[in-house]
């Protein structure tokens, strides 16, 4: 992780005992999860939708550098979100500030898939740096 925020309380998760897929739209894009490989970078919880969109290339804003700290990383679990940890209520605060929030909406840096089953994530528009994304 890049940092601690010593203002919330850290999320409960359950990292994946076993490998699986994560989609990114609108990209396409798909990316297995190694749990052996875990975390994958310094950005966002071990194994969130922020660490592994890194891995995989994907270019997903994180202006506090995943400490929940900001809204940037919002994006839209458009399936697995039965899968992934629950919103805590320091997550629920800072996404409120996101544009264009949906009922599946979560912080790309909070957001843990326990590896049951694949993910299909939406990264909105407003929130890709197609500067930094590449194959
Ligand atoms: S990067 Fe700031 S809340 Fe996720």
């Amino acid at each position: 992780m890049a940092g601690v925020n010593p203002y919330i309380t850290p999320a409960e998760v359950d990292l994946p005992k076993k490998k699986y897929r994560v989609k990114f739209l609108p990209s396409g894009k798909v990316f297995e999860v190694d749990p052996a490989r875990l975390p994958y970078g310094r950005n966002g919880l071990p194994g969130s939708i922020l660490d592994i969109a890194h891995a995989a290339g994907i270019g997903l804003d994180h202006s506090c550098g995943g400490v929940c700290a900001c809204s940037t990383c919002h994006v839209i679990v458009q399936e697995g979100l039965e899968s992934c940890n629950e919103l805590s209520d320091d997550e629920m605060e800072q996404l409120e500030e996101a544009r264009g929030l949906t009922l599946e909406s979560r912080l790309g840096c909070q957001c843990v898939p326990n590896g049951n089953c694949d993910v299909v994530i939406e990264v909105p528009g407003w929130n890709r740096n197609l500067v930094k994304e590449h194959d």
